[in-house]
């Protein structure tokens, strides 16, 4: 029997790449995004079969026609890895664009973690492996200068540690975490107006080791020992002082 995977935000960057990966493996892979065009031609490059979802996730409607291609499917691995961030002074920038990244990056992301942990378990025998992307973002007190963007993604973190700790207190062989990577390069600057002022890890590194450790069950995943380790003094240090830090990184992005 085919083995699935489903990864939101394929026409693009991280996404794509864990299509890439997964096919790989021999997994069939459902492919969702808005650019059905860009699917498409991501379809002819992947070593297993796929179908295309074409899906606006900052609507339920988008999201239940994702949940209606599991159906009848054995999908064993979920990548909810469609998002995107913004720049600037919360007070300027964009009411109507953070409220769409709040649709895609926490709405959506909380949709498919209960409905995708139910099909686990009415469908798979609890069986199965949910990835949120959430990001380093998500791991730090604040992000002064992308406001909204380190709040969403400080969301998934804590939804995704919530109900991994219920899982296992529950001794659920489902596996849920978070992948929580520092810049990557992608086309996410383009989206969110910024320029990294850190070096990015390539998208088939940092997919590469999410993989590893996905399939190893570790909760929180950081690629990179830059990133572990800004990680890690960001949480020993307080936020009067880890904030200020974030801020003028942020700030440098504006340009
Ligand atoms: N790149 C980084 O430095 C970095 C670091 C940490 C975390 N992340 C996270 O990684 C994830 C992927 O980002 P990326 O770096 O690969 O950026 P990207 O290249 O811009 O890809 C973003 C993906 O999200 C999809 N998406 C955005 N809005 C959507 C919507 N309304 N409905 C459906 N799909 C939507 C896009 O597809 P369509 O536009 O075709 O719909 C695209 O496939 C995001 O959650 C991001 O926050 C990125």
């Amino acid at each position: 029997m085919s083995k699935y995977a489903v990864i939101t935000g394929a026409s693009s960057g991280i996404g794509a790449e864990f299509a890439r990966q997964l096919s790989a493996m021999g997994y069939e892979t459902i492919l969702v995004a808005r650019r059905a065009d860009r699917l498409r031609s991501l379809q002819d490059e992947l070593a297993a079969p796929s179908k295309v979802v074409e899906a606006d996730l900052s609507v339920r409607s988008g999201c239940m026609r994702v949940m209606d291609a599991l159906e009848d499917r054995n999908v064993e691995v979920f990548i909810n890895c469609a998002g995107f961030g913004d720049c600037g002074k919360f007070i300027e920038t964009d009411e109507e664009k953070e409220s769409s990244m709040v649709d895609v990056n926490i709405k959506a992301v909380h949709f498919f973690t209960k409905r995708v942990l139910k099909y686990f378990k009415e469908e798979r025998q609890g069986k199965g492996y949910l990835l949120n992307v959430a990001s380093s973002a998500g791991l730090l007190p604040a992000g002064p200068y992308m406001a909204t963007y380190y709040a969403t993604k400080a969301y998934v973190t804590s939804l995704t540690r919530a109900v991994s700790y219920e899982m296992k207190q529950d001794k659920s062989p489902v596996y849920v975490g978070c992948l929580c990577p520092g810049p990557v390069n992608t086309e996410f600057n383009d989206v969110a107006n910024v320029s990294f002022t850190l070096p990015g890890i390539s998208a088939e590194a940092c997919v590469s080791y999410a993989i590893k450790k996905m399939f190893q069950k570790k909760t929180v995943i950081v690629p990179s020992l830059r990133m572990r380790a800004a990680v890690t003094a960001g949480r020993l240090l307080p936020p009067c002082v880890s904030i200020p830090i974030t801020a003028r990184q942020q700030k440098k992005k504006l340009g």
